[in-house]
């Protein structure tokens, strides 16, 4: 089916057992919050979860169904590796950010964590909405790569630097439906 595929980094049975844990993480984060605030889970809009697409689309599906909580999704779109690009090319904004975050308890999320201008960026961009609490999470992180300090307060799994896809990473748009996280041949890889 995959022909393209060199080997296997994080199996699917690792990603899930990982996404239940980080969703544990995140409930208890919350939970926390909302008491602070004097508010229950059951309060309306008080939870917004920002995926970051395309990447983050796989991930956070799995994870938001492991979240009892009521909350709501905010997308937002950021390119930063058009086509054939294997390293960043600066991040910008694809979309609009949702425009109502003032006083929201704030989850952004997305595949991988590399040089870091993403969230940064991101991160950025809601702090000037004034939200109640603003964390992030991410499946990979390929620390060894950072250009810009950001903290993230959920990792799934640090991997070295190496260009991967599967589970809503792509390269050139392609393997995102990969059920696990994974290396391709390097012939295929143009060198960085
Ligand atoms: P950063 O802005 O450099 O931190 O990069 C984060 C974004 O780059 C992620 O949202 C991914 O879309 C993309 N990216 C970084 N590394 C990889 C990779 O190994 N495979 C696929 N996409 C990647
Ligand atoms: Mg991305």
């Amino acid at each position: 089916m995959f022909p393209e595929i060199d080997r296997i980094l994080v199996t699917r049975e690792q990603i899930a057992q990982r996404v239940q844990a980080m969703a544990g993480e995140i409930v208890r984060d919350l939970k926390a919050d909302l008491a602070k605030d004097g508010h229950t889970e059951l309060d309306e809009d008080r939870i917004v979860i920002i995926p970051i697409m395309t990447g983050a689309m796989i991930f956070v599906a799995d994870l938001v169904r492991e979240l009892p909580m009521k909350l709501s999704l905010g997308l937002v779109a950021v390119s930063s590796y058009p086509g054939e690009s294997v390293t960043s090319k600066g991040a910008h904004l694809a979309s609009e950010l949702p425009e109502d975050l003032e006083g929201k308890h704030i989850i952004v999320l997305d595949d991988i964590l590399d040089s870091g201008q993403t969230l940064a960026t991101v991160k950025g961009l809601i702090e000037e909405q004034h939200p109640a609490s603003l964390r992030m999470g991410v499946m990979l992180d390929k620390k060894t790569n950072r250009t810009v300090d950001v903290h993230v307060d959920y990792v799934g799994f640090e991997i070295p630097d190496e260009f991967v896809v599967g589970y809503g990473l792509d390269f050139n748009g392609y393997y995102r439906n990969y059920p696990e996280i994974a290396v391709l041949k390097p012939d295929l890889i143009p060198s960085r």
